[in-house]
C-alpha cells in the first residue's frame, strides 16, 4: 500500500446489511468504495457491540481494495495480532483507549499493519503530537464513536492543526463520522484525505440495487472535487 494522497472514500460497513457483510462489501467496492472501514466496538470503550477478529478475517476474504480496521474497544494490545492475523491492512486504536499508545503504534506496526490512531471530539490534537512518527493514519472522530448515522461535530481546527504537525510525513487524515457532500468539503480542505462515510454511503440502496451506493459515492467526490 503506498502512500497516496487523493482523497478516498472509505464506506462504514456499520451501516451495510449485517446479515449480508459479503455482498455489501463487494456490491460497495464494485461501486467505486476506496477503502472498506470495520467499525469493531466492545460495549465497554463505546456503548455499543459489534464484531471481532473471526467475523473481520470472514470480511477479509470479500475486500478487493483496503481493509480498514478501526478499534473502538479498550484495552487494545491484546487483540493485535488476532486483527493481523484476520487480514487487517490499517488497524487504529484510540489514544483515549488506555496510557500506552506509543507501545500500542509499535506493537501495530510491529505485526506487519499500518498504525492508525484516533481521537475522540473531546481530545486536542496535541494528543497525538509525540506519536506522529508511528502513525500512518490520524482518525479525526466527527462524532462521538459508537453510532452510525449522527450529526457531524465541526473539528475543522483540529484538522488544520493535524496537517501542520504531520509536515511532511506521509501521514493520512481520516475523519470519521457525519461525512457527507456537506459537511466533506469543509474537512478536505483542512487536509484530510480518507473519508469515512457509513449512512452517507448506504442509504437508498441495498445488495439487490446497489447503483445508489455509487451515486452516492461520487457525490461526495464531486463535493470536494477541484
Ligand atoms: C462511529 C463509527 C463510524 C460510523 C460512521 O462510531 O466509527 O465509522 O459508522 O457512520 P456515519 O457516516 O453514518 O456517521
Ligand atoms: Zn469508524
Amino acid at each position: 500500500m503506498s502512500f497516496d494522497r487523493s482523497v478516498k472514500i472509505a464506506p462504514s460497513i456499520l451501516s451495510a446489511d449485517f446479515a449480508d457483510f459479503g455482498r455489501e462489501i463487494q456490491a460497495v467496492e464494485a461501486q467505486g468504495a476506496d477503502w472498506i472501514h470495520v467499525d469493531v466496538m466492545d460495549g465497554h470503550f463505546v456503548p455499543n457491540l459489534t464484531f471481532g477478529p473471526p467475523a473481520v478475517k470472514a470480511f477479509r476474504k470479500h475486500v478487493k481494495t483496503v481493509m480498514d480496521v478501526h478499534l473502538m474497544i479498550s484495552p487494545v494490545d491484546a487483540y493485535i495480532d488476532a486483527y493481523a492475523d484476520a487480514g487487517a491492512d490499517v488497524l487504529t486504536a484510540h489514544v483515549e483507549a488506555g496510557p500506552h499508545s506509543h507501545r500500542t503504534l509499535q506493537a501495530i506496526r510491529g505485526a506487519g499493519m499500518k498504525a492508525g490512531i484516533a481521537l475522540n471530539p473531546g481530545t486536542p490534537a496535541e494528543a497525538v503530537e509525540h506519536l506522529l512518527d508511528l502513525t500512518d493514519l490520524v482518525c479525526v472522530m466527527t462524532v462521538n464513536p459508537g453510532f452510525g448515522g449522527q450529526k457531524f461535530i465541526d473539528m475543522t481546527a483540529k484538522v488544520r492543526k493535524l496537517r501542520e504537525m504531520i509536515g511532511d510525513r506521509p501521514v493520512h487524515i481520516e475523519i470519521d463520522g457525519g461525512v457527507d457532500p456537506t459537511t466533506a468539503p469543509l474537512v478536505v480542505e483542512a487536509g484530510a484525505d480518507v473519508l469515512v462515510a457509513g449512512s452517507a454511503v448506504f442509504r437508498g440502496g441495498s445488495v439487490e440495487n446497489p447503483a445508489p451506493y455509487g451515486e452516492n459515492i461520487r457525490a461526495i467526490k464531486a463535493s470536494v472535487a477541484g
